[in-house]
């Protein structure tokens, strides 16, 4: 077994509140509609690029707690061709949850993620096999930093290129005991904004990448498509088709788990990749939920 896709990361049960719009502090709001479906960025990114590379060519390396939602996740996610073989469930622990509202109004949402299991998955527990001879690595901010730290560095060490995404932001302290370690790194705004320190896309592309030396950096701007900085000058990018947004939930991570899926199949530029990643990403903001949402390399046509 060699995945083309090693993803090392979270796993949570998503339990979205469909609201007519986001509630503000202390407030109450009544809900149109809930929902529980597969979440979690590292999943999530495992599945969008397994969708699209095909069954068991991608793995992914992560914990559940020893609940009822540990063993239905894991079952779950089998069906979507991602090889769940290595993950391991940890004793007296909760699987990861992330209670969510989602607007109906624009499909923004806002998320708090409880980890349970995964802030208890240890750089021992990754698997050193499943790193040999795979292509890509990639990493979230959902399990311990030194996790994410050893599963970089296996990657590296395997040939692998590596991708981050500081997902929720890391501190910068944090971020810098692994940065040399990251091939590409894909953050949204916020994220971006607040690692670098700036008040611009601009400035904080060009920081990220060269105080870093990041190979790329990748800044998704939601509906205003995304920002590649690599050696050259820093480019914008529109997006490449509009789209009709019902839920936004996860679709950084549909645009990760794309983007690796196309540096493993194609040799082209890290522009080109994030423009095929930006528009399998947009698609999924058009269907409600996360994993749900991803839309499969057959239906992209
Ligand atoms: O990026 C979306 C994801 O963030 C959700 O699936 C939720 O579980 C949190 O990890
Ligand atoms: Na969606």
């Amino acid at each position: 077994m060699v995945w083309d896709i090693l993803v090392a990361g979270s796993l949570n049960v998503d339990q979205i509140a469909y609201c007519s719009r986001l509630p503000g502090p202390g407030e109450t709001l009544l809900g149109e509609r809930y929902e529980t479906g597969l979440g979690g960025k590292g999943a999530n990114q495992a599945v969008q690029a397994a969708l699209l590379s095909g069954e068991g060519k991608v793995g992914l390396l992560g914990a559940v707690g020893d609940d009822q939602n540990g063993s239905w996740y894991v079952e779950e996610l089998a069906k979507t061709g991602t090889d769940c073989s290595k993950i391991i469930t940890k004793a007296d622990c909760s699987t990861g949850v992330a209670p969510i509202t989602v607007s109906m109004e624009n499909g923004e949402n806002s998320i708090v993620v409880v980890p349970g299991a995964n802030m208890r998955f240890t750089g021992e527990d990754l698997d050193e096999e499943a790193f040999k001879g795979t292509k890509i690595v990639i990493c979230q901010n959902e399990i311990p930093v030194s996790t994410t730290k050893r599963a970089l560095q296996l990657g590296r060490a395997a040939g692998a290129k590596t991708i981050y995404s500081p997902a929720p932001c890391p501190s910068r302290e944090d971020f810098e005991t692994f940065s040399e370690e990251i091939d590409y790194l894909i953050a949204n705004q916020t994220e971006a904004l607040e690692l670098s320190g700036k008040e611009t896309i601009q400035e904080a592309a060009t920081t990220l990448q060269e105080k870093y030396k990041i190979k790329s950096v990748i800044v998704t701007l939601g509906g205003d498509g995304f920002a590649v900085k690599s050696e050259g000058e820093l480019t914008l990018h529109p997006v490449v088709e509009k789209v009709d947004v019902v839920d936004t939930t996860g679709a950084g991570d549909s645009f990760v788990g794309a983007f690796s899926y196309s540096l493993t199949k194609t040799q082209k530029t890290t522009i080109e990749h994030a423009k095929f990643a930006s528009m399998v990403a947009s698609r999924s903001t058009t269907r409600k939920g996360t994993q749900k949402s991803y839309f499969p390399l057959s239906e992209l046509e």
